[in-house]
């Protein structure tokens, strides 16, 4: 059995506009690379390097990566020790998933390490677990897609029912994301806690237009389907320009464009890579007009597990 391991857990985009705490789909990049190794005593050492690492807390209890090992090994009523090294690709409040990324990473490779004991469902919730430190709530969004790839429907937390969507072929994404941070706790606390009937309504019929678009590779359904009634109007105002940035890439042709989890990073969802990237350059310019530089990533939708790299 391996006494070490470096890992990739990539990126994702939670919400997908209709889909509020229950859709999410994983990106090819940026992600966070893990270094994982065993050690003799209990408890796991953490340090971190890469974007934003002064920010990210190296106390197990408090850290996403940590807190999701240590959920695994509770489970497994293991006393095993670890050292772990999380390289950050992707920053922290960025609306990409970056706990989750770590966080599935981190238990993808412990699981790995303990000569795999738990299936990749089973390590979900150990995932969810870690991600919920960072972001104050229970949800599956971003770990799902993290964990499992492609594109997930969190169909019932109560019980956990995950499900895979149909990637259509010609779908890619670009991911937008302006120089600064939301915190996801305080994004989810501007929520209301009710909603009205009308716009549960409308965003159910969202929601089921967008899993039959993605069945049927429809994709004027998929951008018909594409409003979020529950946290774009209550998000929008803390990202600056969001409405001018989004209707750039609708202009562009993007098949539609939200806010990618809790922001400040703004998706679309087009036909083509190539499309993917000018719709890319057109809301990198909006932001730019703003003051804000941005990272631009473009690829199709990542339909793969966390990557041993090592
Ligand atoms: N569904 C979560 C939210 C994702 O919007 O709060 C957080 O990235």
């Amino acid at each position: 059995m391996n006494e070490s391991i470096k890992v990739k857990g990539n990126a994702s985009v939670a919400n997908v506009s209709c889909g509020f705490d229950c859709i999410g789909y994983a990106i090819s990049n940026p992600g966070d690379i893990i270094t994982l190794s065993k050690k003799e005593t209990p408890g796991i050492d953490i340090s971190i390097s890469g974007f934003g690492s002064d920010s990210i807390p190296c106390n197990s209890e408090s850290n996403t990566g940590g807190k999701a090992i240590l959920s695994l090994l509770e489970s497994l009523k293991s006393d095993q020790g670890f050292k772990l090294h999380i390289k950050k690709g992707i920053p922290p409040g960025s609306g990409i998933g970056s706990s989750s990324a770590s966080a599935a990473a981190a238990v993808f490779g412990a699981n790995e390490l303990l000569g795999n004991p738990l299936s990749l469902d089973e390590l979900l919730i150990h995932g969810m677990a870690g991600e919920a430190v960072a972001s104050g709530g229970f949800h599956a969004d971003n770990i799902a897609p993290a964990l499992f790839g492609g594109i997930i429907l969190v169909r019932s937390y109560a019980p956990l029912d995950i499900l895979n969507l149909p990637v259509p072929k010609n779908l890619f994404s670009t991911v937008v994301l302006p120089d600064m941070t939301i915190n996801t706790k305080e994004a989810r606390e501007i929520l209301p806690t009710n909603v009205p009937l009308k716009n549960a309504i409308e965003q159910a019929g969202n929601l089921s237009g967008f899993t039959l678009g993605l069945h049927e590779s429809d994709f004027d359904l998929l951008g018909r389907s594409m409003v979020d009634h529950f946290a774009e109007p209550y998000r929008a105002k803390l990202i600056p320009g969001y409405d001018t940035v989004r209707d750039s890439a609708l202009d562009a042709g993007a098949i539609g464009c939200g806010i990618s989890g809790s922001g400040p990073a703004v998706f679309a969802l087009s036909n083509s890579l190539k499309q993917a990237n000018i719709i890319g350059e057109k809301m990198a310019d909006k932001f730019e007009k703003l003051g804000l530089a941005s990272q631009v990533y473009c690829s199709s939708i990542h339909t793969k597990s966390p990557k041993i790299l090592e």
